[in-house]
């Protein structure tokens, strides 16, 4: 349950119950409130996020999180607005059914900039920040989960701010590599 390296996905999902016990507030910038929810990750993802920030810093590169751990409950109201504005709900590739969503296990992030005025947009992809971010984000245990053309096999669209945390070992390889999450795991179940 608690695994760094857990498949969270649409068929892989978490139980409504479950809230990461080691929940941390981050300690880089955030366009949140001290003490908001979606501020806190798993501790070794937050210490590691940390030091991504702070070596994009010291590139000159000035990310901002923008959004965290959010519970089940919050994930479900997200996805039922999402749902309202959507003709085809099974078409929904943007926002993750409740228990589907990284973002409550506490091992992923969403990251923006200035330069976009701090939304998530497929244009944070163009950005220094964006290009800075899909360069190293592995070096610090974190991959960038929803990559181009992987729609199919990952069940979302692309998201170039949406980072995961996996550890450095399986963020480097995968990197490397090319594979998503899902592919990595097919492999070795084959
Ligand atoms: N936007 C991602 C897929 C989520 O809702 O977790
Ligand atoms: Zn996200």
């Amino acid at each position: 349950m608690n695994s760094y390296v857990r498949l969270i996905n649409k068929d892989h999902r978490l139980p409504a119950a479950y809230i990461p016990k080691d929940l941390t507030e981050a300690l880089f910038p955030f366009c949140a409130p001290k003490g908001n929810p979606k501020k806190f990750m798993r501790k070794e993802a937050a210490d590691w996020a940390a030091l991504l920030f702070a070596q994009a810093r010291w590139d000159h590169i000035q990310l901002y999180g923008i959004s965290a751990y959010r519970p089940y409950s919050r994930q479900q109201q997200l996805y039922e607005e999402k749902k309202a504005l959507l003709n085809h709900p099974q078409e929904n590739i943007t926002v993750a059914p409740p228990g589907a969503s990284e973002h409550q296990s506490g091992l992923a992030l969403d990251v923006s900039c200035a330069r976009v005025g701090y939304e998530l947009t497929e244009k944070f992809a163009c950005t220094p920040e964006g290009k800075w971010l899909a360069g190293n984000a592995a070096l610090f245990g974190f991959i960038l989960r929803y990559p181009p053309r992987k729609t199919e096999i990952t069940g979302y669209a692309w998201e170039p701010w949406h980072i995961r945390y996996v550890t450095r070992s399986l963020a480097l390889y995968l990197t490397l590599t090319g594979l998503t999450l899902e592919e990595f795991y097919q492999m070795e179940a084959g």
